[in-house]
């Protein structure tokens, strides 16, 4: 069942960049209301678990670096439609792809480093909603 919710992260580079006002205003102006939200850092330990999925990758290492490298944003979000939406408003993995007006079009440095995560299906949405917030910190 859809469940309108979807799970963001402000990635360390655009934390680092100071893009945090700006990727959560464009967030709310698309509609998106914030469910929960933590600024936090991800261990090694924790990023790796996060992105297991995509332990085989070629990637992973660098990911898993980069996602601990520095503090992030966590959120869930609520919106109609919000995993899809939410892809769309954040735009294609490589910025050098990505639509303009997207964020990672705006704030993303790099394929690596781009600025925010967003969940690619309603199932992952809530095991990674999971992952940083209890049922205390979810409104
Ligand atoms: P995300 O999960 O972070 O929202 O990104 P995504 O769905 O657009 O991309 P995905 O394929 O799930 O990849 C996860 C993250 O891994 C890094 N990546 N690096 N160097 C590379 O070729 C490469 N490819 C992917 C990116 O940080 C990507 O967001
Ligand atoms: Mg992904």
């Amino acid at each position: 069942m859809a469940t309108n919710r979807t799970f963001t992260m402000i990635k360390p580079d655009a934390v680092k960049n100071n893009y945090i006002g700006a990727i959560l205003d464009k967030i709310n102006g698309a509609g998106f209301k914030i469910k929960a939200m933590k600024y936090t850092k991800l261990t090694e330990e924790a990023a790796g678990e996060f992105y297991a999925v995509h332990k085989e990758r070629p990637f992973y290492g660098e990911l898993v670096e980069f996602m601990s490298s520095g503090p992030i944003v966590a959120a869930i979000l609520e919106k109609d439609n919000a995993v899809d939406d939410f892809r769309t408003l954040i735009g294609a993995t490589n910025p050098a792809e990505s639509a303009e007006g997207t964020i990672r079009k705006l704030y993303a440095e790099s394929i690596g480093a781009n600025a925010v995560h967003g969940s690619d299906s309603d199932e992952n949405a809530n095991i990674e909603g999971s992952f940083f917030f209890s049922n205390l910190e979810r409104f």
